[in-house]
């Protein structure tokens, strides 16, 4: 999930892709503008990387909504190193500033004409960068409270042995616990949300009752080239992409692709949001780009492949929330796009990675979508009030933009249908949903029925706004025959707390579910604890950490996917201790909400997004 420093959702929602402002040209060398030639052969990625035939990537912009223009000095955070005096960075607050770009000597395969050029870009970057200190930033895009405290990033850990574990381990579970998080590489020079750290997968593998734990940057294509620069070049896709200034940074980005200095071409995402297990492939996935593949070692290592197109079928952006059902094996995904139409694209694979054509979703509006739910028959897509208008940038606003005029409305659509044109919408007035946690037919009341955590207000996520958000788990009813619908709030008022980040017993994805594992996100952003919700009865059972302990999202196991019990499973979940400074990984007992062992991790492990579980069986046959 993501749960973010003054932004509710879970992860990369509101990352702007933005490849396709940045370069429409991205389908040419950018190398042979201005006379140069650029060899960025050099940044390639690690041998495994698809790099056979590109993938024609079109990028989208995906506007970061909580840009704003500062208006006040910014200081820059502090980066010192507690955490390990090694590598990476951690940004404490209130300290003396230190820098840890390090200053590189130009790569070596730069010609005369691109050092001159890179100087002078980086002068005017130099230049932008210190009329934004002038001006104060929103808390959605200062580094001091975004990356503050546990958000901080950490250095990548080599796999540790036999950690220390307090109570048992059931041994039923083997395999690798994997959750994805953001986690900057460099200390940001300017704006800088939660969602555009660098992606960080952190593991931890159960085999026999032991335990073991590793976590590594994804190896983006952005990660190389900025680690080679020794400092970040790629913009900032929600921290950055603001107003007038995010306009300038993206003509500096797009004159250093011009000038070579930076490729462009192979995709500007993070990976940090989500990961899925599919095909024999672990996924590390954000809706800017098309996943990268990282491979789980025998040691319980991570490796970056590279970035997977699917053996070259798939040519677009995909959402960090696919969909695997239980039954098919299939994998659903949606790819949107903030510039132009189709906005919105629907596509399938089967079980064995073969992907379906594209459906396209006819959308009057670019519109953010950052989840989307699968029934038995049916995708179930939200078409919100959120949706993106780049123009803004110009007159010096968000490009995500809260369209109070807009209908709300979900559309349904089956999930073999070759074109869009049977799609039913159906309206659910003043409805925005993050996250969809599942959804189901039932054919009695011809009804499809959805349950989200409703975000109030809606531009909260994107913009600073006075009024305190909420997160209220629903079931929405969309009756399909006569296009109505109905929302109410699954817990009852006296009960309400924000839930967000979360699941349902996988095994069950699409089909009617008892239970819901929700984060309690409360203190926003922070998670107290998890709630286990009866979502036909209201009932909630609510597990806490702790004082001054929080978490991120509840990760359901089935202990047996044949059990009859639906809630017959462990939550797995990292907690960290802010007294401490230490980091653990629980395991509870889905039942009964008991702890039933505690994993001591040799490192801190930041507040993160979405994970997954790979078990020993299924990584026999990795590829
Ligand atoms: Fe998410």
């Amino acid at each position: 999930m993501a749960i973010l420093p003054s932004t509710p959702h879970s992860s990369s929602w509101a990352r702007a892709q933005m490849s396709h402002i940045l370069l429409s040209s991205s389908s040419s060398s950018s190398s042979d503008h201005l006379g140069f030639s650029s060899k960025l052969s050099s940044l390639k990625m690690k041998k495994n990387i698809i790099n056979k035939k590109k993938p024609n990537i079109r990028p989208t912009i995906r506007c970061a909504s909580v840009l704003h223009f500062p208006k006040q000095p910014y200081q820059q955070s502090v980066i010192t190193r507690d955490d390990h005096p090694t590598t990476s960075v951690v940004v404490k607050p209130k300290t003396t500033t230190t820098t840890t770009h390090q200053a590189q000597p130009p790569p070596a395969h730069w010609n005369l004409l691109q050092r001159a050029a890179s100087m002078a870009l980086d002068m005017v970057e130099g230049a932008l960068i210190s009329r934004e200190h002038k001006h104060p930033l929103p808390k959605t895009a200062d580094p001091r409270v975004q990356i503050a405290g546990n958000f901080s990033p950490v250095p990548e850990q080599q796999v540790r042995h036999s950690l220390p574990v307090t109570g048992t381990i059931p041994y039923c579970i083997n395999g690798v616990y994997v959750r994805n998080g953001a986690n900057p590489l460099f200390e940001p020079v300017a704006g800088h949300h939660f969602f555009d750290g660098d992606g960080m997968v952190h593991a931890v593998s159960i085999n026999d009752g032991s335990a073991s734990y590793a976590c590594r940057f994804t190896e983006t294509e952005r990660l190389v080239q900025e680690r080679e620069l020794g400092r970040p070049v790629f913009p900032k896709a929600i921290g950055e992409l603001h107003g007038h200034s995010g306009i300038a940074r993206l003509l500096l980005f797009y004159a250093r692709g011009l000038c070579g200095l930076v490729d462009h071409k192979h995709g500007t995402g993070v990976a940090n949001a989500g990961l899925v297990y599919f095909n024999n492939r672990l996924l590390a996935m954000s809706e800017d780009d098309i996943p990268y593949q990282v491979r789980i070692t025998p040691s319980g290592d991570l490796e970056t492949v590279g970035r997977y197109n699917f053996d070259e079928q798939l040519s677009s952006t995909m959402i960090a929330h696919p969909k695997v059902d239980p039954v098919s094996g299939e994998l659903f995904a949606l790819c949107y796009d903030v510039v132009q139409k189709p906005y919105l694209k629907y596509f399938k694979f089967s079980s064995n990675g073969t992907k379906s054509p594209d459906v396209e979703i006819p959308l009057p509006v670019a519109t953010m979508m950052h989840d989307f739910a699968i029934t038995e028959n049916f995708v179930v897509i939200p078409d919100h009030q959120v949706v993106f208008k780049l123009q803004e940038m110009i007159t010096g606003g968000s490009p995500v933009i809260y369209d109070k005029n807009k209908k709300s409305r979900f559309g349904i659509l089956s999930k073999n249908a070759r074109d869009a044109s049977n799609i039913i919408w159906v309206e659910s007035p003043d409805t925005f949903c993050f996250h969809l946690w599942n959804a189901w037919e039932e054919p009695e009341t011809d009804e499809v029925v959805v349950i989200g955590s409703c975000m109030t207000p809606p531009d909260s996520i994107f913009n600073e706004c006075d009024e305190s958000l909420q997160s209220v788990l629903s079931e929405i009813r969309l009756n399909l025959k006569t296009g109505e619908s109905t929302r109410q709030s699954i817990i009852p008022a006296s009960e309400q707390v924000n839930l967000e980040a979360g699941m349902v017993n996988r095994n069950k994805l699409g089909r009617k579910t008892q239970y819901a594992y929700l984060a309690i996100a409360e203190p926003w952003p922070k998670v107290s604890g998890f709630a286990k919700v009866d979502l036909s009865t209201g009932e909630v059972n609510k597990y806490y950490y702790g004082d001054r302990r929080y978490g991120g999202e509840p990760f359901f196991l089935p202990r047996d996917p044949n059990s009859e019990k639906e809630d017959d499973g462990y939550i797995l979940t990292f907690v960290h201790d802010e007294r401490t400074w230490k980091s653990e990984l629980q395991i509870v007992n889905a039942m009964n909400l008991e702890l039933e062992a505690s994993v001591k991790l040799p490192s801190r492990v930041p507040y993160g997004f979405h994970g997954t579980f790979v078990d020993s069986k299924e990584l026999a046959n990795q590829a």
